[in-house]
């Protein structure tokens, strides 16, 4: 059984500046949640309860987030304002949270090997926040979870994209084993559309085995000069199996303008605000 859940959350969000100025862009929040408490949710929701969180220089206000707020409690005490709090007092409750610096910024793939002092030497998940999932019936990493104990093996989530978008994520090839499962043949990092082997496109949801860390301290800077997760899973697809999961349900890129508005109004139609 996966017990972690690595949350990559130093990056910058200059897309969001002078919003992110300030304030982690993980902080964002969609309706009255932030950002990276939709990822620990679906985190639990699949059966994880501790989360390593692997930050940066001005991001404590993650930490506070996952942190008893005394003056707050006692303000809203026995008042018509508590049930507010209901949803984070039982995350706080229920899992233990963790953080680690990443003090250099060299990529997704770096970031992931600096929390390995946080994960040890087991299988673990990796949410990239500002992928906002919805998943149909169980969430996104609920699904994978359930795929890593028939093929114990790293799995990335996918989903099929606009061709010309390419650019834009990790893409990969290979061959589909059962419906929407592919045995991973090649992996590429943000291929320009004539020469990305495919449109399915890898989304902030990962299944990692540890050997993966050693993978990473091997892996030499790639696209943009950065440590990619996607090189290292590519090394490790040449040795074992890695698939990708077509997931069911929705997803908004957050990290953009565009993706973060469609998620704001998709999550407040199925609310009751
Ligand atoms: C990262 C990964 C990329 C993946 C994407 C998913 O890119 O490097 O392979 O497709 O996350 O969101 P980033 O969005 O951090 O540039």
């Amino acid at each position: 059984m996966i017990k972690k859940c690595l949350f990559p959350a130093a990056g910058y969000g200059t897309r969001f500046l002078p919003a992110t100025k300030a304030m982690p862009k993980e902080m964002l929040p969609v309706l009255t949640k932030p950002l990276i408490q939709y990822g620990v949710e679906e985190a639990v929701e699949a059966g994880m309860h501790t989360m390593a969180i692997v930050t940066g220089r001005g991001k404590r206000a993650l930490e506070d987030h996952f942190d008893v707020s005394y003056e707050l409690e006692h303000q809203i005490k026995g008042s018509d304002k508590e049930h507010y709090l209901t949803e984070i007092r039982a995350l706080i409750d229920h899992c233990t949270f963790s953080y680690t610096r990443q003090n250099e910024m060299k990529g997704l793939g770096h970031a992931i090997l600096t929390g390995e002092t946080l994960i040890g030497n087991e299988p673990f998940a990796v949410i990239l926040a500002d992928d906002l999932c919805d998943g149909e019936g169980n969430g996104i990493l609920s699904q994978m979870t359930a795929l890593y104990e028939r093929y114990k093996c790293s799995i990335v989530a996918i989903e099929e994209i606009d061709p010309s978008h390419t650019n834009r994520y990790g893409i990969i090839e290979g061959k589909e084993i059962e419906e929407g499962v592919y045995k991973i043949t090649n992996m590429v990092e943000k291929p320009d559309p004539e020469h990305a082997p495919s449109n399915l496109a890898i989304i902030g949801r990962y299944i990692l085995t540890p050997d993966i860390f050693q993978i990473l301290e091997n892996t030499p800077a790639g696209k943009g000069g950065e440590i990619q997760i996607t090189d290292a899973l590519m090394t490790q697809a040449q040795n074992k199996t890695v698939l990708a999961y077509k997931f069911k349900g929705k997803r908004f890129d957050c990290g953009s303008v565009e993706g973060f508005v469609e998620a704001t109004n998709y999550f407040f139609k199925k609310s009751n605000l």
